[in-house]
Parts: structure tokens; C-alpha cells; sequence
């Protein structure tokens, strides 16, 4: 089932690290090719000749052999996917950090593929906050985390932190792998942030938006096989490595990258906040203090959804994205007919926990067909699945 998947086990310095012989044995027998790299405290846990039997492959710990130097870079982008496992809480660190003092990190810093980890630590360190903002940091890198499991701990003690089995790791990857690839051969162009306006040199006119949900859409589709356009406003979180993007600041901006790739695109989800306004003529110099008022005089901002909405081919799908505070159904579906927007994602501010910063969304979609569809509070991630379905659904039904 992982035939010709090209699997980089990154091993750390864990008790854990002696169950990935059994998962380099299972991978092996999927039919992947596999390579490990070590760090050196993994070598006092399990032997590299026994990793290196089981993967059929030299196993790499040092920068630098044999006065040779190992080649991080093409290790990172040879492989399919990288799997962090058992990750320990010191190579978290360094992951979150962006530390580099050993060969593993040198890969997981320039790999481009997706990477994933299978923590293992007691559970009083798993608990503790430094460790969780850790994690909670490198997901926003793109990076995958396979939940820890609940039970006998190296410390004695019975817990929450064990690393996830080799089964359950090697079921992960089937998955990421087998995952739905309805997608394969599909280009789609996402737009997301905010833009920046400029006002002068150093202050513009923006909005909150974090572009989560944006890119939480741009990974879903990517895994889902489609070659993803992301056009990116300025960006409070990080866009995986694997995704390419045309970084822009201004609506303008935004606007000439997507009616230029547009063309190329099957479909267009325009979930940036983009400005409305801009102003007229920005300062080239900083603007000094001077009167108690200041007018900035605003001009309205191109609509790109409108752009691609009224230039589409039969075959081409645009979905755009609304945020009203009243009467949103009946706004949402305005917009739709409005801008000729195949789909509409309704965000509801009215509910706690949704919209603009968090990890969690309350959205509802209505189509061109009459369709509406409701859905709970869930998080972005979740919410992405359903939003692509949705488009899927439209297009084919
Ligand atoms: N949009 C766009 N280009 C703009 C403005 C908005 O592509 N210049 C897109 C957004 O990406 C989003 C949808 O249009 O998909 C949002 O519509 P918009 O009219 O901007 O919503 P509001 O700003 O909330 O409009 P209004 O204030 O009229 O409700």
C-alpha cells in the first residue's frame, strides 16, 4: 500500500526509539523505501546497524562522515514524507526554535515534504505549557502531530505521552497517503490574509484576518492531490514549506496575481479579507502629526471575486466568502448572485470561539443551485474537509 512512497524516519533520543525497528520493518513491508537519520542520542537507544539492516539504507547521524559532508538538503527533498519518531521533547524544541546543531534537524529544517511526529515524553512534561506552545507552534509550520497514547511510562508511572504505536503510526501514513487523492490533477487558486494598504512608508489600513482557515484549505487541498496557487496577503502564521506561494501586500496587488493565474485554475476560493478601500494617494514620507483631524481619503479597492466571477469559463468554479453580522443568510447569498460566485462560505461572528484569529469556525454554504448547508462550531482544519467537499458536491451533482 506504500508502494514507491519514499518514507525519512527521523529518529530521536527516546526509550520510545526502540519500537522503530518494528516501524521501519512495517514501512519496509508496505513496500516503501525508507531512510533514517538519527540524532546522536538516538544511537544510545537503538543501534543505527539494526535501522540500517531493517531500511536496507545507510543511516545517517553526523552532518559530516568519513570527511564526507551528508547532504541534508537532497534527503529533505527526496522524500515523500518525513516521520519524526519518537520525538523527544529537546528536538521539539529545536523544531519550534529552528535550531540546527545536528543532522536530523539540518533535514527537517530544509525538507519540503510534509513531516510528521510521534511524540514520547512523561506525562508531566507533555503537560507542560512550554511543550504544548511547542507543538501548537510547529502545526502552525504545517507539521503534523500523531496524538500521544495513554499508559505505562518509561518513568513507571501511568499516563498520558507514550509515543503512538508502530501499528498506529504506519496506519497514520497509509492514510496520509491513501487519503482521498480526488483531486489529482486539479489547479486551484486560493487567495488569503489581509492585504495592507499604506498610508505612508510604516502604517497602513488592514484587518485581523490570520488567513488560518485560508491555508487550512490550501493543506487539505494539497493533500487531496491538487496543485495549489496560494496567493498570500501578509500572513500572521506560518505557510508550510510544501506550499509554494505569491506573497502580495496590497488589494491591488492581490488582485493582478489572481486574474494572471486564474486562467490556469479549475477552481478559485477567494477566502482572503481582502481591503475595501485604499487610499489615494499614499505618503511616500512618513505623515507627521499636525492637525487634531486627519481625512484619508479612500478609493474602493478592485473586487477580485467579482473579477473572476464575471470572467469564469463554463468549466471554471469560483467560491467567495462572506462575513456579516446581521442578517447574514440573505447578505451571504447577495454576495453570491452579486459577484457570480458559484459557492458562498458564510463565517457567523455571532458565536463564541468562530472567526477571525481562533483554530475554530462556524460556517454555513450556500450554492448557485439553492443548496444550503449548516455546520457546527468545528475547527478550521475540520471545516476545510467540508468546504472542499461542498465545492466537489456542487461541481458533480
Ligand atoms: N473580495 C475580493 N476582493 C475585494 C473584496 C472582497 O475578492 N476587493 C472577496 C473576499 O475574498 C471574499 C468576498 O469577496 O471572498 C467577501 O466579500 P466582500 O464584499 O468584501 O465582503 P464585505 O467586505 O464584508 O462586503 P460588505 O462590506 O459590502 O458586506
Amino acid at each position: 500500500m506504500l508502494l514507491n512512497k519514499k518514507i525519512l524516519v527521523g529518529v530521536t533520543g527516546s526509550i520510545a526509539a526502540f519500537k522503530i525497528a518494528t516501524l521501519v520493518r512495517l514501512l519496509v513491508k508496505q513496500g516503501a523505501t525508507v531512510k533514517v537519520v538519527m540524532t546522536p542520542a538516538a544511537t544510545t537507544f537503538i543501534s543505527p546497524l539494526t535501522l540500517a539492516t531493517l531500511s536496507k539504507h545507510a543511516v545517517l547521524v553526523e552532518l559530516s562522515e568519513n570527511s564526507q559532508w551528508a547532504n541534508h538538503v537532497n534527503l529533505g527533498r527526496w522524500a515523500d514524507l518525513m516521520i519524526i519518531a519518537p520525538l523527544s521533547c529537546n528536538t521539539l524544541s529545536k523544531m519550534a526554535q529552528g535550531a540546527c546543531d545536528n543532522l536530523l534537524m539540518a533535514v527537517y529544517l530544509s525538507a519540503t515534504c510534509p513531516v510528521v511526529v510521534a511524540p514520547a515524553m512523561d506525562e508531566d512534561m507533555w503537560k507542560h505549557p512550554a511543550i504544548q506552545q511547542n507543538i501548537q507552534k510547529i502545526n502552525t509550520f504545517g507539521n503534523r502531530v500523531i496524538p500521544v497514547g495513554n499508559g505505562e511510562l518509561a518513568s513507571g508511572l501511568v499516563g498520558e505521552g507514550r509515543m503512538a504505536e508502530p501499528e498506529a503510526i504506519l496506519e497514520w501514513t497509509i492514510h496520509f497517503f491513501s487519503d482521498q487523492k480526488d483531486l489529482l490533477g486539479k489547479k486551484v487558486l486560493v487567495t488569503v490574509g489581509p492585504t495592507h494598504e499604506s498610508i505612508d512608508p510604516v502604517r497602513f489600513i488592514s484587518n485581523a484576518s490570520s488567513g488560518k482557515m485560508g491555508i487550512a484549505i490550501a493543506i487539505e487541498l494539497y493533500n487531496r492531490g491538487a496543485e495549489v496557487i496560494l496567493i498570500a496577503g501578509p500572513l500572521s502564521i506560518n505557510i508550510p514549506a510544501y506550499l509554494p506561494s505569491i506573497s502580495v501586500q496590497s488589494a491591488e496587488e492581490m488582485y493582478k496575481a489572481a486574474v494572471a493565474q486564474f486562467p490556469k485554475a479549475d477552481w478559485a476560493i477567494m477566502t482572503a479579507a481582502v481591503a475595501d478601500y485604499a487610499v489615494v494617494e499614499p505618503s511616500a514620507i512618513k505623515v507627521k502629526k499636525q492637525e487634531d483631524q486627519l481625512t484619508l481619503v479612500l478609493t474602493k479597492t478592485k473586487d477580485i471575486l467579482k473579477a473572476l466571477g464575471s470572467s469564469k469559463t463554463a468549466s471554471q468554479i469560483v467560491v467567495g466568502f462572506a462575513l456579516e453580522t446581521n442578517n447574514e443568510e440573505a447578505y451571504a447569498i447577495k454576495k453570491m448572485k452579486d459577484k457570480n460566485a458559484d459557492l458562498i462560505v458564510l463565517n457567523s461572528l455571532n458565536h463564541e470561539g468562530a472567526g477571525f484569529g481562533g483554530d475554530d469556525n462556524k460556517i454555513s454554504i450556500f450554492d448557485q443551485k439553492g443548496n444550503s448547508t449548516y455546520f457546527d462550531l468545528a475547527p478550521k482544519t475540520e471545516l476545510a474537509k467540508h468546504i472542499i467537499n461542498s465545492i466537489i458536491n456542487y461541481t458533480y451533482a
